[in-house]
């Protein structure tokens, strides 16, 4: 059974370790604190696995400015990758982004990233245009895929593509509930605000 829900500051360090597994380019504690305490416009959101102790297998993150939903980043953990779970995390930000008013989402996507640029597609983003050099590590080009309009007709096929990955994974959607109140983030990292992370990939 699984979680979908917002990430707080305790979840920072199995998210980094995720992070570092799956990128070239893994963001900072303090850009995923910032991000968390700091900027009103991100919603961080965490998959969590039910146990003793409950583990996190993925995360993801987007920022919503006046309609436009940007999925800023989303891994799963390798060991449970291709079980739907980048399903989950990418669909409840699609559903999240829908229910707070997003009329279109964006994102950008290495070209070699099959995997994820298949996922992405499974959700009706589309390729746009190519942004050359766009990773800094590789000089890899990016594609920007678009999802347009985020409208009642696109909700009615999502509604039945969310009913479809209920019945594959068991998981619950919290991400309705919002943000943790401050009053229980955990104080685990201090600092400044650092990292810009529309750097990361
Ligand atoms: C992209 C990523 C999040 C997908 O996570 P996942 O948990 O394996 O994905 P799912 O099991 O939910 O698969 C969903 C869809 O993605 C696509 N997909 C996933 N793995 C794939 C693979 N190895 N090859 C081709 N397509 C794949 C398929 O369309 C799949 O739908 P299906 O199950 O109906 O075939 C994961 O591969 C990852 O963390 N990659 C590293 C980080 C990354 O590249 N993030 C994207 C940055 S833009």
């Amino acid at each position: 059974m699984y979680t979908l829900r917002y990430m707080r500051p305790g979840d920072i360090p199995p998210v980094m370790a995720i992070d570092q597994l799956a990128f070239s380019t893994p963001w900072s504690a303090n850009s995923y604190l910032f991000e968390i305490n700091d900027n009103r416009s991100a919603h961080m959101v965490v998959l969590e696995r039910a146990g003793e102790p409950p583990c996190i297998v993925g995360y993801g993150g987007m920022w919503l400015i006046e309609g436009e939903a940007h999925i800023s980043t989303i891994a799963t953990h390798p060991d449970w990758r291709g079980q739907g779970l980048g399903e989950v995390l990418l669909g409840g930000m699609v559903r999240r982004s829908m229910a707070l008013g997003a009329t279109y989402s964006v994102l950008e996507v290495r070209v070699s990233n099959v995997p994820a640029i298949n996922l992405y597609r499974k959700y009706e983003f589309q390729i746009v245009s190519l942004r050359k050099g766009y990773y800094r590590d590789n000089n890899e080009d990016a594609y920007l895929m678009h999802l347009a309009p985020l409208d009642a007709a696109y909700a009615e096929r999502f509604a039945a593509r969310w009913r479809a990955l209920q019945a594959r994974v068991a998981f619950s959607d919290l991400l309705a509930l919002g943000r943790p109140a401050a009053a229980n983030r955990s104080p685990d990292f201090g600092g400044e605000p650092s990292n810009d992370p529309t750097t990361a990939p």
